[in-house]
């Protein structure tokens, strides 16, 4: 089966083709093309993700994208011709990507592929529904179905993914989902249900990066400048002027708060004219108190329900001092948990992981009617279809 995967949720235009051979868990997969065009530069400037401009990128960018990966992924082509009845709602709401596509399809022949996966939400949904729309159009023109994709269940296959497999998972699976929008724990008894044990109560936990370095005058997104920072002041041995408070760490419960320690940030460097050294002395400080956080409500949850696979996924994943911390809890603590972060090139939002979750939404069930697809900002993983009787 060949899936091609479609993620237009945040600053990332990213397209993917995957091929899969066998049934989920076990199939081998091979990614036959793979494109990601960031906006992080357009965005810099805004200082976080401004939604109008990020669906005006995406719209401008999925045609380009789209051709380079199907150039990527030489698939045999079939006789039939594209059809082009669906094109109208596409016409509608995007006029120049409805142009483009429509362009295209006239001169590519139409490749042999047997779905359509796209991220639904969560996500900014202006950004959301150009992923969808185009979606449907391709699918309608070359008649395959659309698969919805849960873009944090996609977060999820990424960590499991080596490259041509997925890890075999032993249950009860804990994901602790960490990025710019998210900061959940999510208890999977099995493939395909997800019960939320934790959240955050105000900012995710990237947003907290991203906020943080706003405060020190460092560029967005904040996390890699953070990181690069706190890890200058691990070199040098020496501890951290600053100390920040540990939101919620002792709370006899799994949810996280990380509005308190942004604040206590800002008032710590109130009034001050930060050098270097400062921010690299408050980028440790702010690190370690996160870091210390994530790991006590990570260790509260594998207690509370003796979770066999750690699964750590979203962008912040990509932190060194993170993984660290995450590798060495596993190694000591908790050796037979067995952890899963994704490589590095699968943090960031990107549309393997979206294909791959494609392909276990297709074993768990018959994909919806594609017009009853639609974008959903706050799509949850406890609203994943049920498995299918
Ligand atoms: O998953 P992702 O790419 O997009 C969302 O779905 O939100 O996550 C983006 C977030 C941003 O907040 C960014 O600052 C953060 O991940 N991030 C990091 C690092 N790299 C990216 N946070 C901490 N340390 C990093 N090295
Ligand atoms: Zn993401």
């Amino acid at each position: 089966m060949i899936i091609l995967a479609i993620e237009t949720s945040c600053d990332e235009t990213a397209i993917s083709i995957v091929e899969a051979e066998g049934v989920f868990p076990d199939a081998q997969y091979r990614v036959r093309g793979n494109a990601l065009l960031s906006q992080v530069a357009l965005h810099r400037e805004y200082g976080g993700v401004f939604p109008a401009m990020a669906k005006r990128e995406h719209a401008r960018t999925l045609v380009p994208i789209l051709t380079r990966v199907l150039a990527e992924a030489t698939l045999p082509h079939t006789d039939a011709t594209p059809t082009f009845d669906a094109f109208d709602t596409l016409l509608a709401r995007e006029y120049d990507l409805a142009a483009d596509l429509h362009a295209f399809l006239a001169e590519q022949p139409v490749p042999q592929l047997d779905a359509i996966a796209v991220t639904h939400g969560p996500g900014l949904e202006p950004a959301l529904w150009v992923g969808i729309n185009f979606a449907k159009a391709l699918a309608a023109a070359w008649n395959l179905p659309v698969v919805p994709v849960n873009h944090m269940e996609g977060h999820i296959f990424s960590s499991l993914f080596d490259g041509s497999r997925l890890a075999s998972v032993e249950f009860p699976a804990l994901a602790l989902l960490i990025s710019g929008g998210h900061t959940e724990l999510v208890l999977m008894r099995d493939w395909n249900q997800y019960e939320l044990i934790g959240q955050t109560r105000d900012d995710a936990v990237g947003e907290a990066f991203d906020k943080v370095a706003r405060m020190l005058n460092l560029p967005y997104p904040g996390g890699p400048e953070i990181s690069k920072r706190a890890e200058a002041a691990r070199s040098t041995g020496t501890s951290s002027t600053y100390t920040f408070p540990r939101p919620m760490l002792t709370a006899d419960h799994c949810d996280f708060s990380f509005s308190g320690l942004k604040t206590a940030v800002l008032y710590a460097i109130k009034d001050q004219t930060l050098t270097e050294e400062d921010r690299q002395a408050v980028s440790v400080a702010f690190e370690d108190a996160v870091t210390e956080v994530l790991i006590g409500k990570t260790k509260r949850a594998i207690d509370a329900h003796e979770v066999r696979t750690l699964i750590l996924g979203g962008g912040v994943s990509a932190n060194t001092h993170i993984r660290m911390a995450f590798t060495e809890l596993c190694t000591d603590e908790y050796p037979d948990c067995t952890l899963y972060l994704p490589e590095r090139a699968l943090t960031t939002d990107n549309a393997v992981m979206i294909a791959l979750a494609g392909h276990a939404r297709l074993a768990f069930g018959t994909p919806p009617a594609a017009d009853t697809i639609v974008a959903d900002g706050n799509l949850s993983l406890a609203e994943t279809p049920a498995r299918k009787p």
